[in-house]
């Protein structure tokens, strides 16, 4: 989704936003642009679509000089991907620059109000329409106060416009938030604005991450205003323990692969949790009449897997639901209920949707995020959060298997038995790095028996949304059509595809699910498939084997196995594992 960054300092503005705008590439995006004061106090852009480092070698952003600035990743939404398209946009008069992150929803009766007032669009975006509103309003209030004008934009525009305005006139950057998220970056004389803390890490740890309907008014010094009120606000500066590291690859060829090796490390950091919020939670969950997890993509497999292990170990009958569909489940919330929303960036617009829907209705909203100051996390009464670090890759994997674990942990302390899941999990932690020093021959398997067109996976338990998640990532970043399966559902259509050639990924733990995978497994070889057998076991089966340490939670630790083999056949076949076509990080649109 849109990135935005905004730099006012002392050095030069240029460099700071192309390197800030590389760490936002991760969110996904089409078209990149920046937009500087340069030393006439003009605005200078340079904008276009396709990647940061194409559009830099036609563009050469380096070149525009100026120490105070805005900057831009586009996904597209309204208008096509082109160079008129991407952000900044500039006002008429060239006073102002904006970029934007959401979708202004009567974006066309108020460009057609400002066409009649005279002004001229260059793009078929609904963002421009905001920097000629504030250009048309500067007009008629006879050049006033542009936080009352800015203030008084939530009364015209409809919408989610967080944006960054760039005025020449003044040196300022005005940052708004209109829900989804701005962070300011308070350095040494110098301010950064943005939608994502690790695009001006390096620079600073010290932010505050303004409220909704909340503006930043940024030059040497910044002030903040609630617009509702017209007030100014004072925030609260927090420091984020998120380290430079965390967001580099440190070596590793992409971020995904790196992440999925922190895994060893992280996870014990997503057990340690705070005594007192963990129990809490407990409590909340215990207690609860209903309880609904919400999802979506990775976090929804995650959701999956917690409804199975809390029926099996806490005995507690827990709906999963898509953040999507949250809709159809409406009738069935009431006071009684508690939402418990799993996603990693906080911010999807699914999610966050079916949330408000449910605070409307009364429900209790707790969460499991990962990104701490994140929208979810504020609108939830109680929440734990991954201690993953930053996930840069598209794909999600530190962070599954965080929330896996910590799902698995509430589950035994719903059960009374905490101490004893803790003991399961960490000894599924200790094994994570056997898995990752069986890379090298889950590369090689996945070059030489997985790189086919149509792959199966079945697994059974929790090993069905741990299949369904390896069937995820195999269509999200390898391109390949995966289809994945409760084992019992073969008989019941799946089977008629089985024949000699077909490849299938059995995941068979040491659990009451191994017989019946047996049986399935039979059923696929003498349809002549072909088998690749996950097991702590190596079954005569099984044409090809992955072992995995014997472990009482065994199926989680198929997980990494399942994310290398995904990691892999993207790379094999050209991918960039990282950038998966057409996907973002934060999908923060509906
Ligand atoms: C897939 C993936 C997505 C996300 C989904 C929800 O690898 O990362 O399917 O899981 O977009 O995102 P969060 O967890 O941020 O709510």
């Amino acid at each position: 989704m849109c990135g935005i960054i905004g730099y006012i300092g002392k050095k030069r503005a240029a460099p700071i936003l192309f390197d800030s705008l590389k760490k936002l590439e991760y969110r996904g995006y089409d078209s990149v642009g920046i937009a500087s004061i340069n030393g006439d106090a003009e605005i200078e852009i340079k904008k276009g679509a396709g990647r940061i480092e194409a559009v830099n070698e036609r563009m050469n952003f380096l070149s525009v000089n100026g120490s105070i600035g805005i900057g831009h990743t586009r996904w597209a939404t309204h208008g096509g991907v082109e160079d008129k398209n991407a952000h900044p946009f500039l006002s008429c008069n060239g006073r102002f620059a904006l970029v934007h992150n959401g979708i202004l929803e009567n974006y066309l009766e108020l460009k057609e109000d400002l066409v009649k007032k005279g002004h001229t669009f260059t793009s078929d975006t609904d963002t421009e329409i905001l920097v000629h509103l504030v250009e048309e309003e500067v007009k008629n209030n006879g050049e006033k106060d542009l936080v009352k004008i800015i203030s008084d934009l939530t009364k015209i525009a409809k919408g989610a416009y967080t944006f960054l305005l760039l005025d020449a006139k003044d040196h300022i950057i005005y940052a708004f938030r209109k829900d989804s998220p701005i962070i300011i970056g308070i350095g040494e004389d110098e301010l950064f604005a943005s939608s994502d803390i690790t695009s001006f890490l390096e620079h600073t740890n010290k932010v505050i991450i303004l409220e909704n309907n909340q503006l930043a008014v940024l030059k040497e010094k910044y002030t903040i205003y609630d617009t509702q009120t017209g007030k100014e606000v004072k925030q609260k500066i927090t420091t984020i323990d998120w380290t430079t590291e965390q967001a580099s690859k440190t070596g590793f060829p992409h971020f995904m692969l790196k992440e999925i090796f922190e895994e060893v490390e992280i996870s014990k950091h997503s057990l340690e949790q705070d005594s007192l919020k963990l129990n809490g939670m407990i409590e909340v969950l215990s207690k609860a009449k209903k309880v609904f997890f919400l999802g979506s993509g990775t976090s929804f497999r995650a959701c999956l897997l917690a409804s199975i292990y809390f029926a099996k170990i806490a005995k507690k009958h827990f709906m999963p639901i898509l953040g999507s569909e949250y809709k159809t489940y409406q009738n069935l919330v009431d006071k009684d209920t508690v939402i418990f929303a799993i996603s990693q960036s906080g911010e999807t617009a699914d999610v966050l949707q079916g949330i408000t829907l449910a605070k409307a209705k009364g429900a209790r909203v707790v969460s499991l995020i990962n990104v701490i100051g994140s929208t979810i996390m504020r609108e939830s009464d109680q929440y734990l959060t991954l201690n993953s670090g930053p996930e840069i890759a598209v794909a999600s994997t530190k962070a599954f298997i965080s929330q896996v674990l910590i799902l698995t942990l509430l589950a035994f302390g719903v059960a009374d038995r905490l101490k004893e899941g803790r003991e399961h999990l960490y000894e599924v932690v200790r094994k994570l790095e056997s898995i990752m020093n069986q890379s090298d021959s889950i590369a090689m398997l996945s070059k030489d028996v997985l790189n086919k067109n149509d792959l199966y996976l079945i697994g059974r338990g929790v090993s069905f949304p741990i299949a369904m998640e390896g069937e995820l990532k195999i269509k999200e970043i390898a391109y390949i059509h995966a289809d994945a399966l409760a084992g019992g559902e073969l008989k019941h259509h799946t089977l008629a595809l089985i024949e000699p050639g077909v490849t299938c990924i059995a995941l068979v733990p040491n659990d009451d699910t191994k017989d019946d995978m047996i049986n399935n497994i039979m059923q696929i070889k003498a349809r002549g498939g072909e088998i690749i057998g996950i097991s702590s076991e190596h079954l005569e089966l099984f044409d090809h084997y992955i072992p995995i340490p014997k472990v009482h939670l065994e199926p989680l630790l198929m997980i990494p196995v399942l994310q290398l083999i995904s990691y892999y056949l993207s790379v094999i076949r050209g991918n960039d594992p990282d950038f998966p076509r057409n996907l973002a990080k934060s999908v923060t649109v509906l």
